[in-house]
């Protein structure tokens, strides 16, 4: 009976070190272990602004061991991991390693934008008559909300856990006449990772005067994980029939254009460079990508709008919203004058941005949908950026 007892003891505690042994070496029963650990989000200092603010950092992890990082510095995504084809989690978003690189200047690296993403014409733009002037930031107009838009504000952040995840939650409240725009705008945008690598990004706005909101998410991803090497390689679909043309400043002309027969048409899966470099108009004038497409199925709230599939690493974003447009911009400004995060400097298209929202310069264009937010009314949107392998 002894010997049958400490045999039944010896084996288990075989059996037991076996299974440890061999989940070391493999991902897959690792990270089934770690289905048990639960999704965390820690908060570290990350830097100070020259008046002394304390800016901190945000790092959400889900149990399968993506990360994103979140500094309360225009809520910045400094760092996105996503894993690739053998399981391998590496950072995929542009951004800078250090506070005072984001000082310095940023081409919105990873930031929240607000009041208004993207341009108004001659930086100027009427409610009831009124005419509102703001900062003239790119070219002859006003770009992504001015001198000191959202990306560059400090955030009041909160953190909460959910069933659904693990959030940040950011609000800021911008005064009326900030940066030209009317009303108290008290914004709140969250930040949720899910377990199944999905991060919802949700905003929320509410004002006391008539006021136009448009607001976004400037990450740049670069699936390859390698900052040194182009997008052109990746294979991007966009579920949208027309696209906005623009004139010589960005500035869209008012005119909806199909995709069909145009080096637009993503609506098959093709890479960005496929036809990048096409002589057309559009693409002198954006010098690339830099087009809002028009997604189609408006009325259906949250849906598919965009895929980007990075074959070599196995990486693809899908990314889901209410939105009726999306901004993709294919980093033709980035030039190499940038420190990127692994040593080297952001060359010529080695980012590209899907920025859900609304259209450019809506607020002077009549046949735009409408973003006017209005007292007594609630802004709100939602994107959803999921992450898997193919
Ligand atoms: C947006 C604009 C681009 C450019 C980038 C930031 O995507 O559409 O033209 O301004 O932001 O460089």
């Amino acid at each position: 009976m002894k010997t049958l007892k400490h045999f039944l003891y010896q084996f288990l505690i075989l059996a037991l070190s076996m299974s440890l042994i061999n989940c070391k070496g493999d991902p897959k029963k690792q990270s089934k272990l770690n289905m048990e650990e639960q999704s965390t989000i820690t908060k570290t200092p990350y830097g100070k602004l020259p008046d002394g603010t304390v800016i901190d950092q945000y790092t959400l992890k889900n149990t399968n061991g993506m990360t994103v990082g979140i500094i309360t510095y225009g809520g910045i995504i400094t760092s996105w991991t996503a894993p690739n084809k053998e399981g391998v989690y590496e950072d995929v978003v542009l951004g800078y390693t250090q506070l005072e690189e984001y000082l310095n200047g940023s081409p919105y690296f990873g930031a929240l934008i607000g009041r208004y993403g993207n341009r108004i014409a001659q930086a100027k733009f009427a409610l009831d008559g009124k005419e509102y002037t703001l900062a003239v930031n790119d070219g002859p107009n006003h770009l992504h909300g001015g001198l000191k838009g959202f990306d560059k504000v400090v955030w009041n952040a909160t953190q909460s856990k959910t069933d659904s995840g693990v959030s940040l939650v950011l609000r800021y409240l911008s005064a009326h006449m900030e940066e030209g725009y009317p009303g108290n705008l008290e914004t709140t945008v969250t930040y949720t990772l899910t377990p199944n690598n999905v991060l919802e990004v949700e905003y929320q706005a509410i004002t006391d005067q008539k006021t136009v909101v448009n607001l976004t998410q400037h990450s740049y991803f670069n699936l390859s994980a390698d900052f040194s090497k182009p997008i052109v390689d990746h294979q991007i679909s966009i579920d949208a029939d027309s696209y906005l043309p623009v004139d010589e400043t960005l500035i869209p002309t008012g005119e909806f254009a199909e995709v069909q027969n145009t080096p637009f048409d993503f609506r098959k899966a093709k890479t960005i460079g496929k036809d990048i470099d096409t002589d057309h108009d559009q693409l002198k004038k954006g010098l690339g990508y830099d087009h809002c497409w028009v997604l189609n199925h408006q009325n259906q709230g949250l849906r598919f709008a965009a895929s980007a599939h990075h074959k070599k690493s196995g990486r693809l974003l899908e990314v889901y919203t209410d939105e009726p447009g999306m901004q993709f911009y294919t980093g033709n400004f980035l030039d190499g004058t940038l420190p990127n995060k692994q040593g080297g400097t952001y060359a010529h298209r080695t980012g590209f941005c899907l920025e859900t929202q609304h259209y450019p310069d809506s607020p002077n264009q009549e046949n735009f949908p409408s973003v006017i937010l209005n007292p007594g009314e609630t802004y709100t949107t939602k994107t959803i950026f999921k992450f898997s392998v193919k």
